[in-house]
């Protein structure tokens, strides 16, 4: 008959131990990776440069490069290790005059793609909180 054996105290402890110190998945992680984030972003860009509501700040702007952009600012922001190398936000958008119901209708935008790729809503509400902020630098008069 096999002998059953039971793992000594000791080494359940350190198995325990094992499980909790595992690092969480980082948000960029759970919005993506970086696949899933430049998925993302060349989405909400290619709606935002079509929509009437904000296509006007995309007239002769390359969305390959924003979308780049963009994508190395969300790694950076949500855990996922970047270095955020671009313009700061206030620099960039400046002279585009973005209205706040302009703003609005970005991150909307942003938020229905999210929800299309399928991730779940704390990790949207994560990204949205932290993006909320910026609104100040962005929109401008
Ligand atoms: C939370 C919201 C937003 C974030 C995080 C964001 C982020 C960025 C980033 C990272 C860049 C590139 C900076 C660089 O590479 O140096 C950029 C550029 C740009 N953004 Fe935004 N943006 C936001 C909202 C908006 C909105 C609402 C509009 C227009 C409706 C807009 C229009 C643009 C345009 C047209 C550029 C390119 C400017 C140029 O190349 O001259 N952005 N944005």
């Amino acid at each position: 008959m096999p002998r059953v054996r039971l793992l000594p105290p000791a080494c359940l402890l350190l198995v325990l131990l094992g499980c909790a110190a595992t690092p969480p998945a980082s948000l960029f992680e759970r919005l993506g990776g970086p696949a899933g984030v430049s998925d993302l972003m060349g989405r909400t860009l290619a709606r935002a440069a079509a929509d009437p509501r904000t296509q006007r700040s995309f007239e002769g702007i390359k969305l390959s490069p924003l979308q780049q952009s963009l994508t190395e600012q969300i790694c950076a922001l949500a855990g996922g290790g970047c270095r955020y190398q671009g313009e700061t936000m206030a620099r960039v958008h400046q002279d585009l005059h973005i209205k706040p119901s302009e703003f609005d209708a970005f991150v909307e935008m942003l938020r229905q793609e999210i929800d299309r790729g399928g991730s779940d809503a704390r990790a949207k509400n994560e990204l949205l909180r932290l993006l909320a902020p910026m609104k100040q630098a962005i929109v401008s008069p």
